[in-house]
C-alpha cells in the first residue's frame, strides 16, 4: 500500500469495539501516532490498541508520540498559537514517516467524527502536504455505547438529538435543554458545579443519566444525579470520561429498574 495516515477510531474503551477494518490497518500500520495531552503522558487511545494486538506485534512497532494541549477550540476562532503549533509539529513527525513510505496509523477515542483531534490533523496535514493520502475509519462512540450499556435508545421516531460539548456558556446549554428530546453531554467532568443545577432548574435531572469510563473495566452508570445537588463548590468526582444523556420522552425513570448494576459484555480470548 502506498504510505497512508488511517485516522482510526477504536471506540471508547472496549477492546472487543474495535471493528475489523480498524484491526486489520492498525496490523498493517508499521508506525503508531498516539495522541497525549501532556508531555510523555498516557495515552487511552493506544491502551487500547495495546489490549487488541499481541505483545509480538506491538514490539514491531514504532511508536511516536503525539503531543496535543488540552484547550477549549472555537470553531469560530483561530486557535490559540500553543494549540497551532502542537498541530504542525505533530503533522511534521507524521509526515516525516510517510516520506520514509511507512503507512502511520492514528487511533483515536470513539470515532474520530466527533470532537476528535484527528479532523485538525487533516486539515494540517492538507496545508503542508497536500499531496499526503488521509483515509478516516468511524469507530464506535462513547454515546453509542453509553446507550447500549444503558439499554437506551438515543433517538426513534420523531426524536430530535442534540450533541453538545457541555462546556458551552449557560445560555446555549439552557436553549438545546429546552429545544431537544434527547441531549448527549460530553466533556461535563468540569462543570458538574453548574450543569447538575440547570438540569434541576429545568426539571430535567429525572431524565438523566450519567456514564463513566463505559466499556472498561471500572465502568460506573450513575442514574440518580440529585447527589450532587446541594455539594456545589465541592470537587466533584466524575473522570474526564463520563458522559450525561437526558432523554425527555423515553426517561430513565422506566429504565431505571434495568440499570443498577454495570453492565460489560463477557471479553473474546
Ligand atoms: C474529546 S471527546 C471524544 C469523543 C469521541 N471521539 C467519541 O466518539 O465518543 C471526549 C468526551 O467523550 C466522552 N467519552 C469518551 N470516552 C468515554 C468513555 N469511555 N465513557 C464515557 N464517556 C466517554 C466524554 O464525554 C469525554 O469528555
Amino acid at each position: 500500500m502506498s504510505a497512508t495516515l488511517y485516522i482510526i477510531g477504536v471506540g471508547p474503551g472496549d477492546p472487543d469495539l474495535l471493528t475489523v477494518k480498524a484491526l486489520t490497518l492498525l496490523r498493517q500500520c508499521p508506525v503508531i501516532a498516539t495522541p497525549t495531552a501532556s508531555l510523555k503522558g498516557h495515552s487511552t487511545a493506544l491502551a487500547i490498541v495495546r489490549q487488541a494486538l499481541s505483545a509480538k506485534e506491538m514490539q514491531e512497532k514504532e511508536i511516536v508520540e503525539l503531543h496535543f494541549p488540552m484547550q477549549k477550540i472555537h470553531r469560530d476562532q483561530e486557535p490559540e498559537a500553543e494549540v497551532l503549533q502542537a498541530w504542525q509539529e505533530a503533522v511534521q513527525k507524521i509526515v516525516a514517516k510517510l516520506r520514509q513510505g511507512k503507512s502511520v496509523a492514528f487511533p483515536t477515542l470513539g470515532d474520530p467524527a466527533i470532537y476528535s483531534t484527528g479532523y485538525y490533523l487533516y486539515m494540517t496535514i492538507t496545508e503542508i502536504y497536500p499531496q499526503a493520502g488521509v483515509r478516516f475509519v468511524p469507530g464506535i462512540s462513547a454515546m453509542s455505547s453509553c446507550s447500549a450499556n444503558t439499554s437506551a435508545p438515543l433517538c426513534l421516531g420523531d426524536d430530535m438529538l442534540a450533541v453538545i460539548p457541555a462546556t458551552f456558556s449557560d445560555k446555549r446549554l439552557r436553549q438545546v435543554l429546552e429545544s431537544f428530546d434527547t441531549i448527549v453531554l460530553m466533556k461535563v467532568h468540569k462543570v458538574m458545579d453548574t450543569l447538575i443545577p440547570l438540569l434541576h432548574d429545568l426539571h430535567l435531572i429525572e431524565n438523566a443519566i450519567l456514564v463513566e469510563r463505559v466499556g472498561m473495566t471500572d465502568e460506573r452508570v450513575m442514574s440518580d444525579l440529585t447527589v450532587f445537588l446541594g455539594k456545589e463548590g465541592q470537587v466533584q468526582q466524575v473522570h474526564y470520561f463520563s458522559t450525561i444523556i437526558v432523554k425527555k420522552r423515553d426517561s430513565f425513570v422506566r429504565l431505571r429498574s434495568k440499570i443498577t448494576h454495570t453492565f460489560l459484555a463477557p471479553r473474546t480470548a
